[in-house]
């Protein structure tokens, strides 16, 4: 099976020319890995800069309703007729600005119904990892988010994210072995939750050149989610690279 890489441009860059490319210096070499999906989650309004390269995508969000008097929030909808494969759902930095499990939760099934891949993000904070309660944080994100309408789903397609907060741009990635642990314990929670869902999990929290072969050597892990790296073009070419060599 191919590794999933998904670049996470975050709120950058800020012009669509510079979207096109950071992503022009490695997509068409992506386009012909044998062993590598790539992925890029540039902001909404340059979406298409990527698209139009004939490369996948993946919206940083997506509202739970699909049209209405919703001032500001993107229709799911919309994105699927735009032609976006992946939408990310419940990232932290958008956790830390309110958003809720139950929020989380009704994203995820206006993804689904919209035939989007949702790539869920889950992962403890550094307190949370001091006091022991990684498993407890994770079952409580997973069955909050999926608790009570996932099993009724037929055919699911579902991508989580460990990303351990602790790790996400601070240069201090999760131990793979550790991560390896935590995405054994979300695979098998999560199918407690939804009998014959076909899952993946990838890791985040900054991945680069010199860390990634150390994840996608692990059994549990199926690809990266990578924020910072991928805003820089040569070492993201690496990335990719070294994803396709494992
Ligand atoms: P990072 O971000 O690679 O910069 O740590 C990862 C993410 O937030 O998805």
């Amino acid at each position: 099976m191919k590794k999933l890489v998904i670049a996470n441009f975050k709120m950058n860059p800020a012009t669509a020319g510079e979207t096109s490319d950071l992503v022009r210096s490695y997509g068409e070499k992506a386009k012909a890995l044998e062993k590598v999906e790539f992925v890029a989650a540039p902001p909404f309004i340059f979406l298409l800069e990527i698209l139009n390269k004939g490369l996948e995508v993946a919206a940083q969000d997506c509202f739970y309703e699909d049209s209405g008097a919703y001032t500001g929030e993107i229709s799911p909808l919309a994105l699927q007729k735009l032609g976006v494969q992946y939408v990310i759902i419940g990232h932290s930095e958008r956790r830390r600005m309110g958003e809720t499990d139950e929020i989380i939760g009704k994203k995820l099934q206006a993804a689904i119904r919209n035939g989007l891949i949702p790539v869920l993000c889950v992962g403890e904070t550094q307190a949370e990892k001091e006091a022991g309660q990684r498993e407890a944080v994770l079952k409580q994100q997973l069955s909050q988010a999926l608790g009570n309408w996932a099993s009724a789903i037929r055919d699911f397609q579902l991508v989580v994210a460990y990303e351990p907060i602790w790790a996400i741009g601070t240069g201090l990635a999760c131990e793979p072995d550790e991560a390896n642990r935590a995405m054994e314990f979300i695979l098998n929670e999560t199918k407690k939750i939804i009998k014959d869902v076909k899952m993946i999990i990838i890791y985040g929290g900054s991945v680069d050149a010199n860390n990634l072969k150390g994840f996608l050597v692990k059994p549990n892990i199926s690809g990266a989610l990578v924020g910072g790296a991928s805003l820089k073009k040569e070492e993201f070419a690496k990335i990719l690279e070294i994803a396709n060599s494992v």
